[in-house]
């Protein structure tokens, strides 16, 4: 009776639901670790750690920092990145360059998308400010299509903000 309306909405609710709650969860953890820590491959290697660990969808996860006006890789998990990227370049580069985060569906569809991991289906990178200047991205990749959207925007972009 009624089996796909309604349970298919309750289980998608579930599901964002849920990780909502870790994503607070990993903010906690995160803000508990990095207390009183000024140096920032310290804080950035937290954030990876606690982040990969916890979400099951993060296939790589990992920053990369703003160096002399390329971005070179810094803390990551998941198998090997690339480790220089130029501004503009791939999701990264036109993440640092308009400095705003990018939500990427289908990395296929992603002009200039540069593939370090040919499993990479779907990635979100948020830019990480400190005083107001660029000083790294944060790259999440996932190996399914479409797994971010907003709810993933908004819970990294904040995590971020309270950490750098
Ligand atoms: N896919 C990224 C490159 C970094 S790796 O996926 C780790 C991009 O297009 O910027």
């Amino acid at each position: 009776v009624g089996l796909s309306g309604p349970r298919f909405g309750n289980s998608v609710r579930t599901v964002s639901n849920e990780k909502l709650r870790v994503y607070r969860e990993c903010r906690q953890k995160i803000l508990a670790l990095v207390e009183g820590e000024t140096d920032l491959i310290a804080r950035m290697a937290s954030v990876v750690a606690v982040l990969h660990g916890a979400m099951p969808d993060f296939y790589w996860t990992g920053f990369y920092r703003m160096v002399e006006g390329e971005l070179v890789i810094g803390p990551y998990q998941g198998t090997v990145g690339c480790l220089r990227i130029k501004l503009g370049r791939g999701v990264c580069g036109t993440t640092a360059e308009l400095e705003k985060t990018q939500v990427v569906k289908d990395v296929h569809a992603f002009p200039g998308h540069i593939a370090c991991d040919e499993n990479s289906r779907s990635e979100i990178v948020v830019p990480v400010f400190q005083d107001d200047a660029l000083i790294a991205v944060l790259d999440v990749d996932s190996a399914k299509l479409g797994t971010f959207d907003e709810s993933d925007q908004e819970a990294l972009e904040e995590i971020l903000q309270a950490v750098f």
